[in-house]
């Protein structure tokens, strides 16, 4: 059973059904314990994805079939799956290798950060600067496992994307993630450092979530942070070595009344809006996530168009 192959306390399943065999409810109130006494906040919720992915089904099915006696060859899938996120503390979505963002199913390694519901907060306001019908050029600086720019494109069905990193092991997941959402014919990756890969050229809007921690917190973060690339989340002592060439830099891929939206932690806000009047954008503002922290901000490159 669970107990005896996982470490650290082990919690007592209280109510068992009669015939002692493991139900759906059983493994889920057990595991919610365990991964709690392991620190983990998101306890019941990651026993849910981790036991509807063992048992090949979705979330939702599992409240349908709280009794349902779980079978010996699944309990095995799950317990290996519960010890790898309790012990080694690898995150729910490189254990499922998916993640959910902006609705759609995107593919996960640990070549890519897992895509974070406050990035939606981005989407969100890229949107506003994407009409539905014009042919808008989209860069997306950082583009990860695709994230952003796809949720875009799923939206605005006459964008075209040009998606890039710094690692081509991030673009492989990318386009993997493109294709498997029939994207690929307005999505192009390409590899390089901020606008290197795309000097020379204009778009209408710029989006991006560079890396923006600060190297100086990385001892005091969740462990969970380990499992994803550092160069997706660190940038140099104050976590500013990407953000800032990119807000001074982005006026040079811009069309004259291009939109920039960055995504940022909320301490950066005040100083990198600053950046923005100093690299010569307009109407720069900064926009709350829905917890209420300020994590993206927008700015506009000077001149009469808008985007086209
Ligand atoms: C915070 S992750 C964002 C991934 C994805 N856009 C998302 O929102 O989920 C930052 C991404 O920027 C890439 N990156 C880091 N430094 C970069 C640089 N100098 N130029 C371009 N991309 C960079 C990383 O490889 C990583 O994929």
């Amino acid at each position: 059973m669970m107990s005896q192959t996982t470490s650290g306390p082990q919690p007592v399943v209280t109510e068992r059904s009669p015939s002692n065999t493991w139900t759906v409810l059983d493994l889920l109130r057990w595991t919610a314990d365990h991964f709690t006494s392991c620190g983990i906040e998101t306890a019941r919720l990651d026993a849910e994805c981790l036991l509807a992915f063992a048992l090949g089904i979705e979330r939702v099915g599992l409240y349908i079939d709280f009794e349902k006696p779980v079978e010996a060859a699944e309990r095995d899938v799950f317990r290996e799956l519960v010890r790898r996120r309790a012990k080694e503390r690898i995150p729910v979505a490189q254990l499922l290798g998916r993640r959910e963002f902006w609705s759609l199913s995107l593919s996960v390694t640990s070549d890519v950060l897992a895509p974070r519901p406050e990035t939606e907060t981005l989407v969100e306001a890229a949107l506003r600067y994407l009409p539905a019908a014009a042919e808008s050029r989209v860069l997306d600086l950082g583009t990860g496992s695709g994230a952003i720019a796809l949720a875009l494109a799923s939206e605005r069905p006459q964008a075209r994307f040009v998606a890039t990193d710094v690692s081509e092991a991030a673009l492989a997941v990318a386009r993997k993630n493109a294709e498997a959402l029939g994207l690929t014919d307005r999505f192009e990756t390409r590899q390089g450092t901020l606008f290197e890969p795309v000097a020379g050229e204009r778009f209408d809007l710029v989006v991006s979530n560079p890396p923006y921690v600060a190297e100086k917190s990385r001892p005091h973060l969740a462990p969970e942070l380990s499992h994803e690339p550092a160069i997706a989340l660190f940038a140099g002592p104050e976590g500013l070595d990407v953000l800032e060439p990119l807000i001074k830099g982005v006026g040079t891929v811009l069309v004259p009344g291009g939109m920039a939206a960055i995504e940022l932690s909320s301490e950066q806000v005040p100083a990198m809006i600053e950046c923005c009047g100093e690299a010569g954008l307009v109407e720069a503002s900064s926009i709350r996530d829905l917890a209420g922290r300020e994590r993206v901000i927008v700015a506009r490159s000077r001149g009469t168009e808008g985007p086209r």
